[in-house]
């Protein structure tokens, strides 16, 4: 089997899972970012905080932790998810700017070497704010455990321009443009990339294209199936 996804939580999951078993991390965790205002910002579902239209997409939870808890919460699964991986494997975790701080500081305490920032151009289809800057981009955080795999391979751009719907239609209310992934995983060596927040399965696809194997986890049910039907017709 190329690919295998779990529709459990994925911080019990991981700790389950043997030692140095998967070869990378690529993945997009919720963000719990979104709004200027607590009130705002300590909603639990996805929809309401990122969408103007809420009904286009299925639901999400896990979208309400404050800054402290987020932190605490991401060390944890990363530290997990780090002793999954084999020594050397890359991780590229996805952020927004308002998370960046957090998540650099959870995955070098998860055990990690924090080695850069890939920037996502979300080009000027992206949310514009009158008399401010549009906000157009997202971030990678990448880097790895222990020393990095491959001192010999071609160079990656260090900043990514794909609108939303570059490759097709969003299928998940922050899916990512399957060209952004496809450009991703270049960096991962052969083997089977783990992302434990696979949502509508956009890793696990660019995974299964580039010839790697997937291991992958989703909470909700109906992403999970959508994720499942996208894999299984790759
Ligand atoms: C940002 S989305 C991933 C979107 C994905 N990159 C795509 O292109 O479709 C994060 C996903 O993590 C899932 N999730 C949140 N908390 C989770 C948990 N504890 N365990 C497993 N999945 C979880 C959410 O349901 C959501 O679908």
């Amino acid at each position: 089997m190329h690919w295998q996804l779990h529709n459990v939580d994925a911080l019990p999951w991981l700790l389950d899972q043997s030692a140095g078993e998967f070869d990378a991390l690529v993945t997009d965790p919720p963000y719990s970012s979104g709004g200027l205002h607590t009130k705002d910002r300590v909603k639990d579902k996805a929809n309401d905080k990122y969408l103007s239209s809420p009904n286009l997409y299925p639901e999400f939870s896990g979208e309400n932790r404050d800054q402290y808890s987020y932190l605490q919460w991401s060390t944890l699964w990363l530290s997990q998810a780090c002793r999954t991986l084999r020594e050397g494997a890359p991780v590229l975790l996805f952020s927004d700017w308002r998370q960046l701080p957090v998540m650099t500081s959870a995955m070098q305490a998860a055990g990690f070497t924090w080695r850069g920032i890939v920037a996502w151009d979300k080009t000027e289809a992206s949310r514009p704010q009158k008399g401010r800057f549009r906000q157009q981009a997202e971030f990678v955080i990448w880097g790895s455990k222990g020393a990095w795999h491959d001192a010999d391979g071609p160079t990656q751009p260090g900043v990514l321009r794909f609108a939303v719907t570059a490759g097709g239609p969003k299928l998940h209310t922050t899916g990512k443009p399957l060209p952004l992934m496809d450009a991703l995983v270049k960096v991962c060596p052969s083997g089977t990339i783990l992302d434990p927040f696979a949502g509508s399965g956009t890793t696990g696809m660019a995974a299964l294209r580039s010839g790697r194997r997937f291991v992958g986890c989703e909470r909700e049910e109906a992403y999970y199936k959508i994720a499942c039907e996208r894999l299984a017709a790759a």
